[in-house]
């Protein structure tokens, strides 16, 4: 089964102590969680990313602050902006990703399908067009 790219909304537990969400793999998300990673600290104006994977989906949430997921399915490209804790975007396998336009303290969440693998990334754009096609 093949998924396409979209933003999910998380459980928003509202409370006047503090609000509360959360994610279970399979059930909000449509893969099981294997690995959790995060990006903070990105100096202004740096980008992350720029590559694809064969095989591992993805679950981007902004934790704090905002940036956007620049995605490339092999035909077109899409932007989503990030910037709140209760909804994140699923990116799935196969997509061409940047993550750009870091705000301060912006922090990145990702949830991952698979354990990291480096022979698992496509990091030349050329490469992906041709598997995709
Ligand atoms: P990379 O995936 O290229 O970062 P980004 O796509 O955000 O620019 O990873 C950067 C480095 O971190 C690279 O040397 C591999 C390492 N890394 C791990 O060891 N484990 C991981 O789970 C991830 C995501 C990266």
């Amino acid at each position: 089964m093949s998924y396409t790219a979209e933003i999910i909304h998380l459980p928003k537990i509202l409370d006047k102590r503090g609000n509360l969400s959360f994610i279970e793999g399979k059930h909000h998300i449509p893969f099981e969680i294997r690995r959790t990673y995060w990006i903070y600290d990105v100096p202004g104006g740096e980008v992350r990313g720029g590559h694809a994977y064969r095989d591992n989906e993805e679950f981007v949430v902004a934790l704090s602050g905002s940036f956007d997921v620049v995605l490339h399915d092999g035909i077109r490209e899409q932007r989503f902006s990030l910037n709140r804790s209760y909804y994140g975007l699923y990116i799935p396998k196969m997509t061409w990703r940047m993550l750009e336009n870091f705000s301060t303290n912006a922090l990145a969440l990702v949830l991952s399908s698979t354990t990291y693998d480096p022979e698992d990334y496509i990091r030349d754009f050329d490469v992906f067009l041709t598997e995709t096609r």
